[in-house]
């Protein structure tokens, strides 16, 4: 009899740049897991449809994205602390007796991208947060877990800044400020957690925001540098970096969480990388492309 593959899928609308595929089978192969990872446009209204089909289909796991993570939130019978926290998942874990059980990986993928891979502790640091959107919400918690000396959101309307610091109030106090602002106030982290990369754009960044050894940090990714990581560079940053790390150990995360191994992420990101910027083909090549996160 043949062995049966386990079936895992990634759900979002647009879906066509998706690296999530090639991620997980690359950890597949690393780890020797059979499984089968499919990539399906999704769009808000088919979501339910399509997870009890999924599930029916005899799925073990999804991820889900861009515009599905509150959804995927509202579909889980259980969830984590961290995504009743974001209030949105990226991970779908279907339990044995088809329960859905959701996870939101996307905060401890960046916070391990920074710690582990860019051995950037965050604990008694300056975090400038730019964005009010789902991205800023799925990383705040695993932020402020870090203990940092400041945290500091913006956002071009800041009313949705005030919104969300007054969400997380309970955990942590957020300042809220305008960008203009902050002319003049060094920060040893920014984050760029809006959506502006996608459009080649920058929010309006003030100068003198960039302190000594600071790493700016764009959610986002490209097969070219992103505006705000050209930025960071050009404003004396000491490292300005994509989200490519935080892509895959969010990934990473998903997978341990539906096979129960974890699979070492260094070899992927560099390969992705390698793939961004080489001559090769595919999605990937096709310009900025959304953070697989729930950034985006
Ligand atoms: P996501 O789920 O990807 O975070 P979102 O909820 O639409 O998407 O949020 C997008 C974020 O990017 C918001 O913070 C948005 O700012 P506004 O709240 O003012 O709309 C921000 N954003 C998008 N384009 C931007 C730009 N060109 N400059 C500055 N901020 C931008």
């Amino acid at each position: 009899m043949m062995a049966t593959i386990d079936l895992y899928a990634v759900f979002g609308y647009p879906i066509d740049h998706s690296l999530s595929p090639d991620i997980h089978v690359r950890f597949a192969t690393e780890t020797g897991q059979s499984i089968r990872y499919d990539r399906r446009a999704v769009t808000l209204d088919e979501f339910a449809d399509a997870v009890t089909g999924f599930v029916e289909q005899g799925g073990k796991g999804l991820n889900c994205t861009v515009p599905l993570k509150e959804a995927a939130y509202t579909v889980s019978d259980h969830t984590s602390p961290r995504a009743q926290r974001a209030r949105a998942v990226n991970t779908l874990l279907v339990c044995p007796d088809g329960q859905l059980y959701g996870d939101n990986t996307d905060g401890s993928g960046l916070v391990r991208d920074l710690t582990l891979n860019l051995s950037v502790s965050l604990s008694g640091k300056n975090i400038l947060l730019i964005g009010a959107g789902g991205a800023s919400r799925g990383i705040l918690l695993p932020l402020l877990e870090q203990q940092p000396a400041r945290l500091l959101l913006t956002n071009r309307t800041l009313a949705r800044a005030e919104q969300l610091a007054a969400e997380f109030a309970d955990f942590a106090c957020i300042e809220v400020q305008p960008l203009a602002t902050l002319r003049g106030t060094g920060f040893d982290l920014i984050l760029n957690a809006t959506s502006a990369s996608l459009s080649s754009d920058l929010p309006e960044l003030p100068e003198g925001i960039v302190a000594p050894g600071c790493l700016c940090y764009d959610l986002a990714y490209g097969s070219q540098p992103t505006a705000f990581v050209e930025w960071g560079l050009r404003a004396g940053a000491d490292k300005s970096v994509d989200g490519i790390g935080m892509l895959v150990e969010q990934a990473a995360d998903a997978f341990e969480l539906w096979r129960g191994i974890r699979p070492q992420t260094a070899g992927v990101i560099t390969w992705l990388r390698n793939r961004g910027r080489g001559s090769g083909g595919g999605s990937w090549e096709s310009g900025l492309l959304p953070a697989a996160n729930g950034h985006f």
